[in-house]
């Protein structure tokens, strides 16, 4: 027998591209009601044709995590579109793998702002509402990377690392509100981040089955951290456990000789 799933009002920021487009895809064929999030949201031609789709169950908002003010105004606005919200889920993100001989100002400030100053934006408007409204579920996601520090991606993982510390510290207090924080720790997904990479991904997924996962692990687990493929976040907490000498004599090997 198929499973009823109840209806879920989700605002999910990050959903023009990659990862968050099929999930707005995913949820809106589950028959969840969505706003969908991103800086041009309003213009994407993918999400106008799936308005033209599944009519008043999505609605687009600008949102440019970068801009606090504005983050403020548009969580109040999300907010008000379905009276409330179940799920807000925090996906923008973005990568510029650097050298040392690359390092940039507006990278690191890019990176900090979407991988994570971008979800506490959000977060500080909408605690008020959530606490009000009595319950909901926020879900963050994070990366496998924020599990150790690795050449040329510091950029990237170190404000991931903060995320999932931030989302530690906050996780007893807002149960406490019935505000259920989950991350999401995954890995390699074929977007236009990973585009970027020159290297083999290992347990590389397209985003439609990236999407299909999440979708799934949410659905079923209620556990604070999500996570998968298995063996690279096995991988990767091997060199988080191991001792520095080790891991950073390992993580050197892996340094382009050119
Ligand atoms: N791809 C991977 O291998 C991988 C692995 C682990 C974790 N992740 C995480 O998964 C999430 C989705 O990644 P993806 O690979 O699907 O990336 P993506 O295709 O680049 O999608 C990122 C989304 O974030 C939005 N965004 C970027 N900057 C924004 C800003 N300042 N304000 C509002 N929205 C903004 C983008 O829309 P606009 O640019 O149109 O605004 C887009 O909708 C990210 O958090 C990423 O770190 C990805």
């Amino acid at each position: 027998m198929k499973k009823i799933i109840p209806q879920q009002r989700i605002w999910l920021v990050g959903a023009s591209q990659g990862i968050g487009l099929e999930l707005v895809k995913h949820w809106l064929a589950q028959g969840h009601k969505v706003i969908a999030s991103a800086r041009q949201a309003e213009q994407s031609a993918e999400l106008t044709a799936l308005r033209q789709q599944y009519g008043a169950h999505l609605c687009c908002l600008n949102v440019d995590v970068s801009d606090a003010q504005g983050c403020a105004e548009q969580a109040q606005a999300a907010w008000s579109i379905f009276e409330g919200l179940d799920l807000w889920f925090y996906n923008v993100g973005a990568y510029q793998p650097m050298s040392s001989s690359e390092w940039s100002w507006p990278a690191f400030i890019q990176m900090n702002q979407s991988n994570y100053l971008g979800a506490v934006a959000l977060m500080l408007p909408l605690q008020q509402l959530f606490q009000e409204q009595g319950h909901g579920r926020w879900i963050w996601n994070a990366s496998l990377a924020s599990y150790f520090g690795l050449p040329y991606a510091g950029g990237y993982s170190a404000p991931k690392a903060a995320l999932v510390n931030l989302a530690e510290a906050l996780q007893p207090e807002l149960a406490e509100q019935n505000i259920q924080l989950q991350i999401i720790n995954h890995g390699f997904v074929r977007t236009r981040l990973t585009e970027k990479n020159t290297f083999s991904m290992p347990g590389l997924l397209e985003a439609q089955q990236a999407a299909q996962q999440i979708a799934q692990a949410i659905q079923r687990s209620s556990a604070f951290e999500i996570r998968f493929p298995w063996l690279l976040r096995v991988s990767l907490s091997l060199l988080k456990w191991m001792p520095y000498a080790w891991s950073l004599a390992l993580t050197r090997k892996t340094l382009r000789t050119d």
